[in-house]
């Protein structure tokens, strides 16, 4: 099978955005105790940090990071999580079903956060409170000092204020499991009260309004059109949150999941631009999305539900395949294709949670499949994003329709000249011949380096005992003459090329 594009550098969508590349790090499962914070761990720093896991979470490239849930956020006291460590109570956290500790909280988290080289997307509790919690927590994090919240978070050793920019009014305040579930209206009045008294706090804030949960929610779009008429003056950003998985084995369709990241997209888009028009706004909302991945959801809907109440049990610790690694960097070529609109996006989640790194309670810690195409992409994509007309056969899925068979995003980095072009081959038998046109850049290429994720086993994965089964391999056949790439590329597979 062939294919083609032509790249121009005229063709620009957007800057990528470094907050693209955005994770999340709820207190849920093993993400915070024994992922990244487990004091008895050999790696351990003096703050009980592990830095195996600190040392992979620079290397997947992280920007951004939210914070600290997710549907534990929606009875969350943060107030529980600072001061001395003894004196903190242990709660019950019912999203999960768990006991938090508390052992780490605000002050403990954004240690850590400085040591990841990470900006903090904070989500604030709109389930069980609201207003004053969300004046309360931003007083503590951002207000200089001289106040009571503020002189607190310097008796409790830090000085100068955090200065997080992003705020997340609530989470997935749609769902009805969410703690505090509330109707459209009853959330986008509440978004537009807190998201005023954050401005006469602070003004300049980034504050993201709850969208819908995923797009098959009943009130999708019905919701995000009856809050945004209520909140559009007073937000920036609406959520969008997405999870894929194979449905009954249909691998076709799992790998086209990037239509339907488009599809969520565009009718998002559509809707919050409807809402301006009929407000005759000139802003344009842009879109956080700041919950997305591969999560075999399925599976864990089916588990009993427990009556115990244990600390930081393994939850939803989804080992990961090939076939997931492509599906997570088509993902990824879709939200940076929206780059126009989605300007931060999570992956759900860091460590050990539906998380591209693993860890053991006193083990090691390894990177699972996934783990590599975000790395690439957050390394490689610089610059400009550019526009893609694919020339790809089509083929048939039953979720999505005919998808075009080859799904691509490229990068131009004015700065260093260099072209980096992202293309994943859904086929599940044959590989591509991929031509891309670069003439329109006036100038001669070599290959810098070119990466393919592939292997016959699509159900192999990364493990504690083979944790480099899967990686990324130098792609051979890709060679540039003529203003032209050549490049072939296996049955399912994910591949980066950068041109210099
Ligand atoms: O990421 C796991 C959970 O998925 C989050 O807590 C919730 O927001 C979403 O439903």
């Amino acid at each position: 099978l062939s294919a083609s594009f032509r790249l121009d550098p005229a063709f620009t969508i957007a800057p990528v955005s470094r907050r693209t590349f955005g994770s999340f790090v709820e207190h849920m499962g093993r993400a915070v105790y024994t992922g990244i914070y487990e004091p008895s761990h050999p790696t351990a720093d003096a703050d009980g940090f592990r830095q195996d896991v600190l040392a992979l979470t620079r290397e997947l490239g992280v920007s951004i990071v939210r914070y600290p849930g997710g549907n534990f956020v929606s009875g969350y006291r943060w107030e529980d999580g600072v001061g001395p460590v003894a004196d903190r109570p242990v709660r019950r956290d019912l999203a999960w079903h768990s006991l938090e500790t508390n052992e780490v909280g605000i002050d403990e988290f954004m240690r850590w956060a400085e040591k990841a080289n990470v900006e903090v997307m904070y989500a604030l509790n709109f389930g069980t409170r609201g207003v004053q919690e969300a004046l309360d927590v931003h007083e503590y994090l951002n207000h200089p000092s001289g106040t009571r919240l503020s002189d607190q978070r310097r008796s409790n050793g830090s000085d100068k204020p955090y200065g997080i920019r992003m705020f997340c009014l609530g989470n997935e305040m749609d769902g009805p499991w969410q703690i505090g579930h509330k109707t459209a209206v009853e959330y986008g009045r509440l978004a537009v009260e807190t998201a005023r008294a954050l401005r006469a706090a602070e003004p300049g804030l980034e504050l993201v309004a709850c969208g819908s949960s995923h797009s098959s929610m009943p009130t999708f779009a019905a919701w995000e059109a009856q809050v945004l008429e209520l909140a559009y003056d007073s937000v920036d950003y609406i959520s969008a949150h997405a999870y894929y998985q194979p449905i009954d084995g249909d691998l076709e369709s799992f790998l086209a999941s990037a239509v339907d990241m488009d599809h969520f997209v565009n009718s998002v888009v559509a809707t919050a631009d409807s809402v301006g028009a009929r407000l005759k706004s000139k802003k344009k909302l842009q879109i956080s999305f700041d919950e997305w991945n591969v999560w075999y959801l399925k599976e864990f809907q089916a588990a009993p539900p427990t009556s115990e109440w244990p600390i930081a049990p393994r939850i939803i610790e989804d080992q990961y395949n090939v076939a997931d690694a492509v599906v997570v960097g088509s993902l990824l070529i879709s939200l940076l294709r929206h780059s126009d609109r989605v300007t931060a996006a999570c992956q759900a989640q860091l460590v050990n949670v539906i998380a591209p790194i693993r860890s053991e309670p006193g083990g090691p810690a390894w990177r699972q499949t996934i783990f590599h195409p975000f790395a690439l992409t957050s390394r490689l994509a610089r610059g400009e994003v550019l526009r893609v007309e694919m020339r790809a056969p089509l083929y048939a899925t039953a979720r999505f329709g005919d998808v075009p068979t080859l799904d691509a995003v490229a990068t131009h980095d004015d700065a260093t000249g260099d072209v980096t072009v992202f293309v994943v081959n859904r086929s599940l038998t044959d590989s591509a011949d991929l031509t891309v046109a670069v003439a329109g850049f006036g100038r001669a290429f070599r290959i810098a380096e070119s990466w393919t994720l592939s292997d016959d086993d699509l159900t192999a994965a990364n493990t504690e005992q083979n944790p480099d089964r899967v990686v990324p391999r130098t792609n051979g056949t890709a060679w540039v003459e003529d203003g032209e790439l050549h490049a072939s590329l296996p049955p399912v597979s994910w591949t980066a090329i950068r041109l210099s």
